[in-house]
């Protein structure tokens, strides 16, 4: 039996076709995002001069060169279906591909449509029987925006942590909202698996317990930049990728890549706990 999965990260969403859905062995991959999932669909008809993440040392890690994905080497989709034992999901542009083991849509600085969008395309039922759906990031754990807010003081950070509160409550209200409405949409459709998957647990996890994750215990430190305001290796005029900004020795004890995004390291470990546990409730392979 065929049926459709759909797994959406928060600027990602993947569809997955179990072969058998008992089993939980699946046939394909469909996912939709940004960045923080885009497999090279900006640069299917060649690099833009513009596009420092299409520059080494983006890709350093793991495929050795510049893929398009904005990480130094996998992203979190890329690990879950290696895990599923799936081929990396070509971009959903890439010519002559084949996306018999599924496609992927998602593209740098993709948002999201609306309902509208689909409904004139008379998709109001995708057949999706099962659902990904993950919240943001802290985002007040990041070195883009702790430099551009940089303020002397002290209330506004976390004791342990040196993010900003304000922008991790901004963060945690949003997905305490979207996970209440995965509850409405739960019961309105009872047939259909949906799973909420956590970043923002795993980041804070990354940040106060880095000892754990193999990371180096610091202040939120871009692995990828260059000195800038603060102590976070982080400089809007040399980002990652641009001249002036070299990438750390070993990406793998940092989470943090290039001020915005994460390293494969850090999306390694959250691919690993949206699959079993503990960042997903409930895990897409729920024993
Ligand atoms: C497209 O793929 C097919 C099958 O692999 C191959 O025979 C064909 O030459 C390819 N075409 C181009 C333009 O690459
Ligand atoms: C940021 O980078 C620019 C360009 O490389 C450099 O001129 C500037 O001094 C850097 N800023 C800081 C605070 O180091």
């Amino acid at each position: 039996m065929r049926r459709e999965y759909l797994i959406g990260f928060a600027l990602i969403v993947a569809g997955l076709w179990p072969l058998h859905a008992a089993a939980q062995k699946y046939a394909a991959i469909f996912n939709f995002g940004d960045s923080l999932a885009d497999a090279g669909n900006l640069v299917v008809d060649g690099i833009p001069e513009y596009l420092a993440t299409a520059r080494l040392p983006y890709g350093m890690t793991y495929f050795g060169y510049p893929t398009g994905r904005v990480s130094d080497g996998r992203l979190v989709v890329d690990f879950i279906a290696q895990e599923l034992g799936l081929p990396l999901l070509p971009p959903s542009k890439a010519h002559n591909a084949s996306f018999h083991r599924g496609a992927n849509f998602a593209i740098t600085g993709g948002t999201s449509l609306d309902t509208s969008f689909f409904e004139a395309r008379g998709m109001r039922h995708t057949g999706a029987v099962e659902l990904v759906v993950p919240g943001v990031l802290p985002i007040g754990c990041f070195p883009v925006y702790l430099s551009i807010f940089l303020k002397q003081q002290p209330e506004m950070y976390g004791p342990r942590s040196g993010c900003i509160k304000d922008l991790n409550t901004l963060s945690w209200v949003h997905n305490a909202l979207l996970q209440r409405k995965i509850a409405e949409l739960r019961k309105k459709h009872p047939g259909v698996r949906i799973m909420y998957a956590d970043y923002y647990t795993a980041v804070t996890q990354f940040v106060l317990h880095a000892d754990n994750w193999g990371f180096l215990q610091q202040t939120p430190r871009t692995c990828c930049g260059a000195p800038g305001v603060g102590v976070y290796n982080f400089n809007l005029t040399s980002k990652c990728g641009e001249p002036g900004a070299y990438a750390c020795d070993d990406p793998s004890n940092h989470w943090n890549w290039d001020g915005v995004h994460l390293t494969e390291a850090a999306y390694g470990h959250i691919a690993k706990g949206w699959l079993y546990g503990p960042f997903a409730d409930p895990p897409i392979l729920e024993a």
